[in-house]
């Protein structure tokens, strides 16, 4: 039995890397009339709350998206500390987080699959893959309240093989966002191989893959695999890292990668094959201020790399 909630883990670095890398890709898709799929092979429970129970035991939305809230110019004020503007990036990822909430208090973060539904036209369709019962429950919950029929599906299954069900879509558009947590260290070849066959019978469709960088082969081989692959395939790829770094005095709430009690996860990254053209540079963009915004004391980066 898989023992991962995200509910731990909503609102943190990783969430943010990701999360914010998502916005852009879906503006991007947005741009044009024809309507597209999001299939989100791992979807988690879908929405969170920031001040109950799970995420409040762990508070790593602390160390991740309210320091990152934090760091922001309040209205009328200059920025003090952090300097230069907002990149587009991060004032957009914001603005969808915040769509979620009101009244100045941060209490809702929006997963992968509630900021696809925020940011779906309605000729476009989203695909929710969960096997974890309790948050498959959960999804199938909100999803239901959501009152989008047919337009949201949540299947309750095995992501790693029920994408095949999903792709190509009808309109030939679609992104593939794989999110696994990893717990199992099957989930690293299961990425690459489900990437691989999926690129196949869907060359132009645009693939997401978020994976933690931690001191385990599987995870430094998986960064590495995922750019041989893109370059094997002939495709373009953008790969972007943030690391957090560590506060060696007071320890760190980041994210604990999850399977691995103990392991704290300072770094993760996001893989992308057929990225939107604008999203290289819109992350070098981003990424500084991100960095600035979210560093403990040694060791914070960031890389962004390209096919
Ligand atoms: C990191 S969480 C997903 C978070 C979500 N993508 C987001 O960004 O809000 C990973 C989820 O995958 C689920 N999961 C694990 N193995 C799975 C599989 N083979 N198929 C579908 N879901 C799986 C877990 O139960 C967990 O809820």
């Amino acid at each position: 039995m898989f023992s991962y909630r995200h509910a731990f883990h909503a609102g943190n670095h990783a969430d943010v890397l990701k999360h914010m890398t998502l916005v852009a890709i879906l503006r991007y898709m947005a741009q044009k009339d024809t309507g597209f799929s999001v299939v989100d092979t791992h979807a988690g429970a879908g929405v969170y709350r920031l001040d109950q129970e799970h995420a409040r035991t762990s508070a790593e939305s602390d160390a991740g998206l309210f320091r990152l809230l934090a760091a922001l110019p309040s209205a009328g004020t200059k920025p003090s500390g952090h300097a230069s503007e907002v990149p587009a990036l991060v004032a957009d990822y914001v603005s969808v987080v915040m769509g979620f909430n009101s009244g100045g208090s941060v209490r809702t973060y929006p997963g992968s699959p509630w900021i696809a539904q925020a940011l779906l036209r309605p000729q476009d369709k989203l695909k929710l893959f969960e096997v974890h019962p309790t948050d498959a429950r959960l999804l199938e919950r909100h999803v239901a309240e959501l009152g989008r029929g047919k337009q949201i599906e949540v299947l309750r299954s095995n992501g790693f093989e029920g994408w095949r069900s999903t792709l190509p879509p009808p309109t030939r558009r679609g992104l593939l966002l794989m999110d696994p947590s990893y717990e199992l260290k099957t989930d690293y070849a299961e990425v690459l191989d489900a990437l691989e066959e999926a690129t196949r019978r869907f060359p132009t469709g645009t693939y997401a893959v978020w994976y933690p960088v931690i001191a385990r082969p599987e995870s430094h081989s998986l960064a590495r695999k995922l750019k041989a692959l893109g370059t094997r395939l002939q495709k373009p790829w953008v790969q972007a890292e943030l690391n957090v770094g560590l506060n060696p005095t007071e320890g760190t709430s980041a994210r604990v990668a999850q399977g691995r009690a103990g392991t704290v996860l300072r770094a993760s990254g996001m893989h992308i094959i057929n990225p939107p053209y604008t999203l290289a540079a819109d992350l070098r963009a981003a990424l500084p201020w991100v960095q600035q915004a979210l560093q403990q004391k040694t060791g914070a980066g960031w890389t962004v790399e390209t096919s």
